[in-house]
Formats: C-alpha cells, sequence, structure tokens
C-alpha cells in the first residue's frame, strides 16, 4: 500500500514509519524539515501536499499540539490552538484527503486515553481528544468506496513522561504503540477508537 504518515518526525510518528515501511510505501511528511511538508493548521497546505503525494491508500497521522494547563491558568489562545492544530487539522486531513483516498482506503488519526481519562491540567487536550474520537465514529458513518476511518488512542509514552520529569511507571513504550496503527491500516475496521493498551 502507498500509505502518507503525517507527523512523521515526531516519537509516534518515526516508530509507525519503521513499523510499516518493511511491507508498505511510505511517504513521509514533516512539518518544517523534509521532503513533504505540511501545516495541518492550513487547509491550503494540506492540499498542496496531496498535489504533491499523488493518489494513496491510506493516511496516518500521528501530528498535532494541544496545551497541557490547569483550567485556571489555559488563555482563549491556548483552547484555540488545541482546536485549530490537533482537531480540525486532523479533522481536514481526513476532509480534503477523502478527494484522494483510493477506494478501500483508510485514514488513520490519533486521540489519547486523556478523552475519558482525564487528569489535572487536560481539560483543553480532553476537549480536543474526545472530540476526535466522536468525529471518527461519525465520519466513517458518512464514508464510501470501502474507505474506512479509525482513531488511535495512546496512554502516555514512557519517553514523553521522562521528558517531562513525570512518573514513567504510568507509561508504555512508544515502540509498543504500533500494533494498534497497524490494526487500523491493516484490518478492515473502522468507525473505531483503538486502544493502544489493547494491543500490547
Ligand atoms: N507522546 C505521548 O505520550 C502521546 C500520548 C497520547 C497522545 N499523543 C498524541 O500523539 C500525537 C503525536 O505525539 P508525539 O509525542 O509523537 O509528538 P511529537 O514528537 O511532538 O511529534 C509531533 C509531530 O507532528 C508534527 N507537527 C507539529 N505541528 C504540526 C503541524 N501544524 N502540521 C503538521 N505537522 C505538525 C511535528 O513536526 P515538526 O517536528 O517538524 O514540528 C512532528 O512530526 C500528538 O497529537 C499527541 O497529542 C502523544
Amino acid at each position: 500500500m502507498k500509505i502518507i504518515v503525517v507527523g512523521a518526525t515526531g516519537l509516534i510518528g518515526r516508530e509507525i514509519v519503521n513499523a510499516l515501511s518493511g511491507t508498505h510505501d511510505i511517504i513521509e511528511v514533516g512539518h518544517k524539515a523534509g521532503e513533504y511538508r505540511v501545516d495541518i493548521t492550513s487547509k491550503s497546505s494540506i492540499e498542496e501536499l496531496f498535489k504533491k503525494t499523488g493518489q494513496f491508500d491510506a493516511l496516518v497521522s500521528a501530528a498535532g499540539n494541544a496545551v497541557f494547563k490547569s483550567l485556571a491558568q489555559l488563555t482563549d489562545d491556548d483552547f484555540m490552538l488545541g482546536l485549530k492544530d490537533k482537531l480540525m487539522g486532523q479533522v481536514n486531513l481526513v476532509r480534503v484527503g477523502l478527494k484522494y483516498v483510493n477506494n478501500n482506503g483508510s485514514f488513520t488519526l490519533t486521540s489519547g486515553v486523556l478523552a475519558s481519562e482525564p487528569m489535572p491540567g487536560s481539560s483543553a487536550i480532553s476537549l480536543v481528544n474526545a472530540g476526535l474520537n466522536g468525529f471518527v465514529k461519525a465520519a466513517a458513518l458518512d464514508m464510501k468506496n470501502g474507505i474506512r476511518v479509525n482513531i488511535v488512542s495512546p496512554p502516555f509514552a514512557t519517553e514523553t513522561l521522562k521528558a517531562l520529569g513525570m512518573d514513567t511507571s504510568i507509561g508504555i513504550p512508544v515502540a509498543k504503540f504500533v500494533r494498534a496503527y497497524k490494526e487500523s491500516v491493516e484490518v478492515k475496521r473502522t468507525g473505531e477508537v483503538i486502544d493502544v493498551r489493547k494491543f500490547v
């Protein structure tokens, strides 16, 4: 399959590329660097990307920013960043990508377990993740020509907790996330929120 990986330069994206590149033709898409780049906050940038890549069989997104801060500290701009970047950025990858995905192709987005297992400081991220999960479940019902859409919901990666100076015991090594992404791309699932912990 020809698979586009958006966020390919990131912690999760790099693992997805490693896991899929043995058996598939991967187009790695970065934000600030690389032959293929996109800014998912811009619909025209997404359109330009797909004009360059051409038709594809699957798109996997592990891109998107949102702000982790207590409710009292979150500003309007903090909320808007998550809505414009991680939420609508990934929604627009699907909306624009529908013109370029082959029949029986698929989209796989990324949310996170904070959607339904919040913690102090996660309100802006939980909002975005829950919105994405709802979008995918509903969008799958409108897909035609065998096109599928799922979302992978990871817990904290051990590497991320370590970088943030947090307790790593609640994390899972990022290398173990990839089975969930493979499940979405290679198995005929659709409209599902795929919890990484079920595929570790
Ligand atoms: N790591 C975790 O523990 C964890 C847990 C649950 C959910 N998640 C979610 O998984 C996703 C990826 O996380 P990660 O830890 O791999 O993040 P990361 O290491 O920061 O990587 C993010 C990737 O997205 C790209 N990106 C950033 N802004 C972009 C934009 N506007 N347009 C296009 N690409 C953009 C980055 O490119 P550049 O490097 O060029 O900026 C990078 O390739 C995020 O949505 C995160 O919320 C992560």
